[in-house]
């Protein structure tokens, strides 16, 4: 029986867990928190699909080159066709599991408009669309725990991947209520440890994924991606802890973008690009709000109370329970913040990375998405990549050798022990507000060349004190060994934003501002000791 260890516990490693337990392997599955914790319950306005009864006119070919076209061209083109061609078998399925679709009187599923996409495509729940999946899975995954095939294991946090020639062979874990390091042994490793939000603070998505994963892989030789593509999601509000997300929903609802000027409202998207300025990509519409130096606000009290409240009524509780507005008789303040990763662990079609054995699925893997995410898009992704993962080990063949990691394991203690020694005047969360202060200013919506030499200048010195922290002993042990890595996946960030001499989707440099015919291909970062190496994936070694 092939032995798969699988780190996250969000939709994507959810989803591999049931399909690799499905294929006959013994799954387990590991998450410092429960799965309804996850980042994947904050996803809110919907999956993407062409189904049976979508608009007249819509076909899986008129995704698949949205999806492109979104991307700006340098997504994986043969994992795009996959994508948007499974589909409509992953709504059936998941409605089969029991995630709770909103639905039209004659009881089909019903779909919105979304963000760039030239059909109405997005399947939802309301607003709250990853929550009513998650639950689904959650269910699927407990009856399969019980029949013996997966073991969810909680507390549990990633400590390094175990990589001897070229091969994984498992991992070193953290268990936080043992407080010790373990080896876990497996044939295979997927990860699913989902975006890097907390490297910029207050942001849509979760503070508990900060790309730690992503960086302590990259420093142990995984190649990463198109690190430099960051969305912004142009409707945010803010509150204390985060950056909360108005859903597109609400613009696919009819929502307009405006601001005021001498008394009056100004509807720039739609001066700008018409009737559909309101759904143009994420990218194009924070750049356009950025540009106006204007506060910004979305209207869409003329819905009226009982349809808001029937369509959006996650989104009218959030704006009501948050910040007192009541949507149905006022506009909502909006502003762009960092939503989503396009860039991150760099994987071939079939979702392994450089390193064999080793798999990424999910938003820390990255392929479909290119310069810039379609809204809905991401949902899908996860489910499908964490299909073609499963499918994928279960047709390889496993050839290792016999290998012993107790010195890996030993480092890890000795790390450990350090820093818990270190009598250092820095304590861990005051460098990690430093670097997210840094990350929103050098990596913001528009970037320039002194910018991110600073940014790479400020993060280099970071890391040169990372390891004489002042060690914190009031949270879990994560938190402290995690600063290298995180501030490592930082710093190749910038080095991506930087090494990209021109403007593409999420990516606008401010003194490189036109796209050039050259560069429409990923960026490939790789580290060796220390040095980074970035290159331009001209040859397309992971489309296969
Ligand atoms: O606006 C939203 O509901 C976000 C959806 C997504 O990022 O896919």
């Amino acid at each position: 029986m092939k032995k798969v260890l699988i780190i996250g516990s969000g939709i994507a490693g959810l989803s591999c867990a049931i399909e690799c337990a499905g294929r006959g392997m013994e799954v387990t599955l590991i998450s410092p928190f429960p799965s309804e914790r996850s980042q994947s319950v904050l996803a809110a306005g919907g999956i993407n699909a062409c189904l049976d009864h979508c608009q007249e006119g819509d076909s899986k070919e008129s995704h698949i080159e949205d999806t492109l076209k979104g991307g700006c061209n340098i997504a994986g083109k043969e994992a795009v066709s996959g994508l948007c061609r499974d589909a409509s078998n992953i709504i059936n399925r998941l409605e089969k599991l029991g995630t709770v679709f909103s639905t039209e009187p004659n009881g089909r599923i019903s779909v919105r408009a979304f963000g760039g996409q030239s059909y109405k495509r997005t399947c939802y729940c309301g607003a709250s669309t990853g929550k009513q999946i998650v639950t689904a899975l959650v269910m699927e995954a407990r009856r399969l725990e019980g029949l013996g095939l997966i073991t969810r294991r909680l507390w549990m946090d990633f400590y390094s991947a175990l990589i001897k020639d070229g091969v994984c062979y498992g991992a070193i874990l953290y268990n936080e209520a043992h407080v010790s390091f373990e080896i876990a042994r497996a044939d295979y490793v997927v990860i699913a440890t989902g975006g890097q939000n907390a490297l910029f603070g207050k942001t849509t998505g979760s503070t508990l994924c900060d790309g730690y994963v992503t960086g302590k892989l990259f420093m142990q030789g995984v190649e990463l991606k198109n690190l430099e593509f960051i969305q912004y999601h142009p409707t945010t509000i803010e509150t204390a802890q985060k950056k909360m997300l108005i859903s597109e929903a609400v613009r696919g609802e009819g929502g307009r973008l405006y601001y005021e000027e001498s008394g009056k409202r100004v509807y720039f998207m739609e001066e700008l690009y018409g009737e559909r300025g309101n759904l143009m990509p994420r990218d194009v519409i924070s750049r356009c709000m950025d540009s106006t130096g204007k506060d910004i606000f979305l209207d869409i009290s003329f819905l009226g109370k009982e349809e808001i409240i029937k369509r959006l009524p996650e989104v009218y509780d959030l704006c009501l329970k948050y910040r007192g507005i009541d949507i149905s008789k006022d506009s909502i303040p909006v502003s762009p913040s960092v939503h989503f990763f396009m860039g991150g662990i760099a994987v071939k079609n079939d979702h392994e990375t450089n390193i064999a054995n080793l798999y990424a699925i999910g938003e820390c893997a990255s392929i479909y998405h290119g310069a810039n995410r379609l809204g809905g898009n991401s949902l899908l992704a996860a489910i499908y990549s964490a299909k073609v993962a499963s499918a994928a080990i279960e047709n390889s063949v496993l050839s290792r050798t016999d290998e012993d990691f107790t010195t890996d394991l030993n480092e890890a203690r000795a790390v450990l022990r350090t820093l818990q020694g270190s009598k250092s005047p820095f304590p861990v969360w005051y460098i990690r507000d430093m670097l997210a202060e840094n990350m929103r200013e050098d990596l913001g919506i528009v970037r320039e060349e002194g910018r991110i030499k600073k940014g790479i200048e400020d993060v280099s010195y970071y890391l040169s004190i990372a390891d004489k922290i002042h060690y914190d002993n009031s949270v879990l042990a994560y938190f402290n060994y995690s600063l290298t890595g995180i501030l490592t996946l930082a710093k190749a960030t910038l080095m991506c934003a930087l090494y990209r001499e021109e403007s593409r989707g999420a990516h606008f440099r401010s003194d490189y501002p036109e796209t050039k015919e050259a560069m429409a291909a990923a960026t490939i970062i790789s580290y060796d000791n220390g040095n980074f190496r970035t290159y331009f994936d001209l040859e397309g070694k992971y489309e296969r």
